[in-house]
């Protein structure tokens, strides 16, 4: 579809920009991708795979091949695909994938998650993948797009198209069908009971409205993102499923406020990237729950007092209610309580607001970044 980039404010929804008008389509593209996708019992209907069941029951290795910001939701989707199916997933970068000699075999499902639905490298890498004999199932939002075409199944999501050149709604709709698929997995295969399975698809239905929360809080994030919009460079730390939360805030800055920012899984501080933390530094650190199993929380606490010692300012995502941060924390963007698994759904959007405002504070186009196209069609 061709784009009027000038179109008028009522063509994004009332906001300055399509990418702001897509940062507040998402709790309404989680909820239409979950929509339809469950039965009066609660129990998972994902006909539409039409994947054979016995395929399905014989998957013992999960590939995810994508590129950006649809990588990054594949790499939140690993850990809940992990614990729910105790099946292994890989994500591999596309453009890495078909040069790597991947071993693949018809217990093999790669998922290809993208938005376009024309990504060069991410549909080179899904014929790579069906010439070695492996099942490819598409992950797309672009209905009638050229990966869906010539994967052996589909499962769309329900974003709407998206305009801006960077990814919101997109990467949350991803995630959500990424967990339907976990979830569907572990209904037909056994590996969760059928109450862990309706407690965990509730605590997913939950969530359009605590994505709301967070976006009625917009004001804060903006305002901390005006005072900072002349900041040279921004590290993001995160844990678990928030490790990739951190690499795709980074790359919302990178690529739409063209500054130099970067992710971390933030147990690497201490092999190499604490020597870059001098007085000043921005640091975002994303927040597990307290509540959470393991020690992540804590390990996280003592990550963000380690950079603050060294004279970063911290930039908090943090659940309501969570003290531990308050005493090393120089902002906090609080989000509403979640499961472990279901955070990066409402951690992330703090993120995308800031770089979003930051680019505005700057002039620069949030629309249509320098140097990119919405979809890369070229290898
Ligand atoms: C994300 O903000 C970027 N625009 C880019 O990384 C994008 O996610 C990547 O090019 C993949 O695009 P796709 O989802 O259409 O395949």
């Amino acid at each position: 579809f061709t784009v009027d980039w000038d179109a008028s404010a009522a063509v994004k929804g009332g906001f300055d920009s399509f990418m702001d008008k897509e940062i507040h389509d998402q709790p309404k593209a989680v909820a239409d991708t979950l929509l339809g996708r469950t039965d009066e019992k609660g129990a998972l209907v994902l006909d539409e795979l039409r994947i054979p069941e016995t395929v399905l029951r014989s998957i013992d290795k999960i590939i995810v091949i994508a590129c950006g910001t649809a990588a990054y939701s594949g790499h939140v989707a690993k850990y809940a695909i992990e614990h729910w199916c105790r099946i292994p997933v890989e994500v591999e970068l596309a453009h890495e994938f078909r040069y790597r000699d991947p071993i693949l075999t018809p217990r093999t499902l790669v998922v290809a998650i993208s938005q376009s639905g024309e990504t060069m490298d991410t549909l080179m890498a899904v014929r790579h993948a069906r010439e070695q004999g492996a099942y490819v199932l598409a992950i797309v939002n672009t209905h009638g797009s050229t990966i869906p075409r010539e994967s052996d199944a589909v499962l769309y999501t329900h974003a709407g198209p998206e305009v801006a050149v960077a990814s919101t709604k997109a990467f949350l709709a991803q995630i959500t069908a990424c967990y339907l698929l976990g979830l569907y997995l572990a209904q037909l295969r056994g590996t969760k009971f059928p109450d862990e399975l309706r407690e965990t698809l509730r605590e997913l239905q939950e969530l359009p409205p605590k994505i709301q929360q967070v976006l009625d809080g917009e004001g804060y994030v903006r305002e901390v993102a005006q005072a900072m919009k002349d900041e040279p460079s921004f590290l993001f730390l995160g844990r678990h499923v928030g490790y990739p939360v951190a690499l795709e805030g980074a790359l919302k800055l990178k690529e739409i406020a063209y500054i130099h920012a970067e992710g971390f899984a933030a147990g690497e501080l201490k092999h190499g990237p604490i020597a870059l933390i001098e007085e000043g530094q921005p640091v975002f650190v994303v927040v597990p729950s307290p509540r959470g199993r393991d020690q992540l929380h804590s390990k996280i606490v003592s990550n963000i007092q380690e950079v603050r010692a060294r004279g970063a300012r911290t930039l908090v995502i943090a659940e309501e209610g969570d003290e531990a941060v308050v005493p090393y924390a120089d902002i906090i963007f609080r989000v509403p309580q979640t499961a472990t698994l279901m955070s990066p759904l409402v951690a992330v959007v703090p993120l995308q607001i800031f770089a979003s405002e930051l680019a505005k504070a700057k002039g620069l186009d949030v629309d249509q970044p320098r140097n990119l196209a919405k979809s890369v069609t070229v290898e």
